[in-house]
């Protein structure tokens, strides 16, 4: 984190191009602050209008994240599902369960369960999931092993130091991308080894100037 400073500086100084991305940075930063008072922190954890598990679904009946979140190879948004995808199940396995009322209600109203969102980047701060799950960035490394969790919390700041950290120096962090959803995958050599060999193959090359962030 030390070397930030230095670097944000000697990209401060590049070109006139960046002054105006950065000046447009600074000011829709300092607005998108008022709208924002509570900031999100490691460790937000929400109480969920249904006390749905992931530890149960993706932990102990094995179900794969793109079951649910079928758009995170495909857009910048990770779909959340519809009472549909849940009913798929639940119209049949504990379908007379209390605890799953709220789920049946928003399917015959055809209204989508009120979930809390939490991870939020500002509106400012440009993210993409399928750029990141394409090139072979696991789940795992930004939300943790949301597969033994019971109720999911953030476990990563999520902050521009944090990106940047990755973005400098990824390798360790890119595996194979049929394993991005494989929580507890293990590679069998150095992970920076196996990471380097995709970043030469796929061109992979993470935006590191403001623009590519803040847009
Ligand atoms: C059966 C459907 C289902 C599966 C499978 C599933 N999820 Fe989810 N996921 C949900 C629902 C519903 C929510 C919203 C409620 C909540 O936060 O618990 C959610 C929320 C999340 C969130 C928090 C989103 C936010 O609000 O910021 C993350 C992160 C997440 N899931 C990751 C995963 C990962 C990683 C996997 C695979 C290990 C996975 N999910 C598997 C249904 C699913
Ligand atoms: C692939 C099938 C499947 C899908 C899809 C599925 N579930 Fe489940 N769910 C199960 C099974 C199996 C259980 C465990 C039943 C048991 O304990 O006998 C369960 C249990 C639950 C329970 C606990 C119910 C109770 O009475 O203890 C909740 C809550 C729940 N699921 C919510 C959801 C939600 C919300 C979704 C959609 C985001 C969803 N499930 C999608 C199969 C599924
Ligand atoms: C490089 C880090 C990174 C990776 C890899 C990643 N996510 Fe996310 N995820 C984020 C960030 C950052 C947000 C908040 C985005 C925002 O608010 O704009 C987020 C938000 C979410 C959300 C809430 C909906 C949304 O898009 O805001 C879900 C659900 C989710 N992620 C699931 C997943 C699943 C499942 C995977 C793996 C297939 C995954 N994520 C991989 C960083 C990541
Ligand atoms: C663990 C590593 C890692 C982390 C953490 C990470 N990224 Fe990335 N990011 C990547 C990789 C790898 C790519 C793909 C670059 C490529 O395809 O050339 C990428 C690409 C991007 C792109 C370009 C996408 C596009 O469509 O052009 C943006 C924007 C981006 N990341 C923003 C963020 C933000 C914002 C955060 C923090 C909230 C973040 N990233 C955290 C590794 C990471
Ligand atoms: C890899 C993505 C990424 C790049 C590249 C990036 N930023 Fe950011 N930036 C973020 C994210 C995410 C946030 C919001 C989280 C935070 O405040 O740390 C942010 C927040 C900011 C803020 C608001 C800070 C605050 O304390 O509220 C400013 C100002 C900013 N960036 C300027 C810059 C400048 C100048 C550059 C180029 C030197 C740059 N950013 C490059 C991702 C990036």
């Amino acid at each position: 984190m030390a070397q930030l400073f230095p670097k944000k500086i000697d990209l401060m100084i590049r070109g006139v191009g960046l002054a105006v991305a950065i000046g447009a940075g600074v000011t829709a930063g300092g607005m998108l602050l008022l709208h924002h008072p509570k900031k999100i922190e490691p460790g937000y954890q929400p109480t969920q209008p249904i006390a749905y598990s992931h530890k149960l679904h993706a932990g102990n009946l094995g179900m794969d994240c793109m079951y649910c979140h079928n758009t995170v190879d495909k857009s910048s948004y990770a779909a959340i599902p519809s009472s549909q995808t849940c009913m798929n199940c639940h119209s049949k396995v504990k379908a007379q369960s209390v605890v799953l009322e709220p789920l049946r209600k928003s399917y015959e109203a055809n209204e989508p369960v009120p979930w809390v969102k939490i991870h939020r980047l500002p509106d400012y701060a440009f993210f993409n999931h399928s750029a990141h799950v394409n090139s072979g960035v696991s789940c795992v490394t930004c939300h943790g092993r949301v597969d033994q969790m019971i109720e999911v919390k953030q476990v990563q700041p999520l902050t521009m130091a944090w990106c940047l950290e990755c973005h400098r120096n990824p390798a360790a962090h890119i595996r194979p991308a049929e394993f991005v959803t494989k929580l507890d995958w293990k590679p069998e050599r150095d992970p920076a080894e196996i990471g380097r060999e995709i970043i030469v193959k796929k061109k992979i090359n993470p935006p590191v100037n403001c623009s590519g962030c803040h847009r």
